[in-house]
């Protein structure tokens, strides 16, 4: 056992934990492995049909249904909003009206969420209390401000309890806010990177208890629904992807070698100088703007192992144990890159960013403390995520926060794995992180708290009184109660 698993077992110990562990169902990290779909592996990408704005306004239908859907080559029993797995691709401009007709076509209650995007709670717009019944039909209606960040976002049911079961049976897809100035490039592409597990039988697998306490990772790790794609490009083009991890739980360690890559943004921020990197880490929930610059060759892009506390939570096993979240030491091929054929022509350069609102400049009116925790319940044997000590519950407001406001939050991580802190409608500027600065502006709607660690954010409460949620977004997590109630009025 390595020494960092060996610490975290202790400090599981010491929260009486061991014991659950015992007592836990098996894991469903093993099985699907083979050589079942490598018939469609290296498959050109394909992407999610896109439905557009015009005239300031998107409108559409989602229907979510369970069905036999094209994944991973083959036809898998999921589920999809119109029949796809990922949903279509929003895309709209800043000022835009977005109406959705959501139609329930599932066995069980479901609503809809636009993650990231700064639009009203309230009433028929993103409120995650609402609650659409199997068979009913609701119209959804948010109004984008002209002044609304361009970027990656995306959408997925929210009603507590059947977020991970949703969202791991293929109900997500990605919503683009387009820039007013275009950045030039020669293609883009959107790449939703989601994971899931089969059964035998190629239906999705259901997740025992231990894979909810530890968050469930999926053994297929899919972009667009496809097993280990194909793209293609000539060399010397600039190409500009929109990547989603709509994993319920799984960490995404990005890495593509033999491109350049730079990052235009992340979530809802935008860097001001393109920000070269290596490998990049999107928790779940985040998305990346990222520019490929192409080289000739071929390279692979691929998730590595994160280590996000789940083998200490098992109290043995280590890196390169594949039957753990994490485990595998090599990572995941998600995509072959081919760079190929006559040199093309680079676009004009991109111009710099406009420089982002920076909150480290403006008065803080309140500060608040989030504690993230994970202990057993008295008598009922299972465990408890909690903030704050309290479990979710959709009656009580946890916070209430003035309209017009800037606040100061710390967010403190008391358990032996890390987990991530999702604030819905307004997006959070990082301070600091784990002790370190974070000197450039960067925002984000997902942070992720290292275990034993902590984060500080100030958040904007500019617009839109209302009832919200603040969650951690390993998801298995926020069904099990990390979740609160937040109010601004
Ligand atoms: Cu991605 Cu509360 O959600
Ligand atoms: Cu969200
Ligand atoms: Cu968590």
């Amino acid at each position: 056992m390595e020494p960092i698993s060996r610490r975290r077992a202790l400090q599981l110990g010491g929260l009486g934990l061991a014991g659950v562990i015992a007592g836990g169902v098996g894991l469903a990290w093993q099985g699907c492995r083979g050589t079942r779909f490598d018939a469609a592996v290296g498959v050109e990408l394909s992407e999610p049909s896109v439905l557009a704005s015009s005239g300031g306004e998107l409108a559409l239908e989602l229907t979510a249904a369970e069905g036999d859907l094209p994944v991973a080559g083959g036809r898998v029993r999921a589920l999809g909003f119109n029949g796809g797995l990922p949903g279509p691709t929003l895309r709209v401009w800043p000022g835009d009206r977005i109406r959705v007709t959501l139609r329930n076509r599932l066995a069980e209650p479901t609503n809809l969420h636009l993650h990231g995007l700064h639009v009203s709670p309230a009433g028929n717009g993103d409120n995650p209390f609402l609650r659409i019944e199997p068979g009913q039909d609701f119209d959804y209606e948010y109004q984008l401000l002209d002044t609304h960040p361009p970027g990656a976002y995306w959408y997925h049911p929210h009603h507590h309890q059947l977020v991970a079961d949703q969202i791991f049976g293929g109900l997500y897809g990605a919503i683009i806010v387009d820039d007013i100035d275009p950045v030039p490039v020669t293609r883009e592409r959107v790449l939703v990177i989601s994971d899931l597990t089969l059964d035998g039988g190629g239906r999705i697998a259901p997740a025992s208890t231990m894979d909810r306490m530890l968050g469930r990772e999926g053994n297929l790790v899919l972009v667009n629904g496809q097993l280990r794609p194909t793209m293609t490009a000539a060399p010397g083009t600039l190409e500009r992807w929109r990547i989603v991890n709509a994993c319920v739980s799984r960490y995404l360690r990005l890495r593509l070698d033999g491109q350049q890559l730079r990052l235009l943004g992340l979530d809802s921020g935008r860097f001001t100088e393109l920000r070269p990197v290596e490998e990049f880490v999107l928790a779940g929930g985040n998305r990346a703007d990222l520019l490929v610059s192409t080289m000739a060759g071929s390279g692979q892009l691929l998730a590595l192992p994160v280590d996000r506390g789940a083998m200490g939570m098992m109290g043995r096993g280590g890196r390169g144990d594949p039957s753990l979240p994490g485990g595998d030491a090599t990572g995941t091929v998600l995509a072959t890159v081919e760079v190929a054929g006559a040199a093309a022509s680079q676009p004009a350069p991109v111009p710099p960013q406009p420089s982002q609102r920076d909150l480290r400049r403006e008065t803080v009116a309140a500060t608040r403390t989030f504690t993230l925790r994970m202990g057993t319940a008295m008598g009922a044997g299972g465990m408890r995520f909690t903030i704050d000590g309290r479990e979710y519950d959709p009656d009580r407001t946890d916070h209430t926060v003035r309209v017009g406001t800037v606040e100061e939050w710390t967010l403190v991580n008391e358990s032996p794995m890390d987990h991530s802190l999702h604030l819905h409608v307004w997006p959070m500027q990082l301070l600091r992180t784990g002790g370190r600065e974070v000197t450039e502006i960067t925002w984000q709607d997902v942070v992720n708290i290292p275990t034993h660690n902590r984060v500080t954010v100030r958040v904007a409460f500019d617009a839109y009184p209302g009832r919200t949620v603040y969650h951690c977004h390993i998801l298995d997590h926020e069904d099990l109660g990390m979740m609160g109630v937040i109010e601004a009025r």
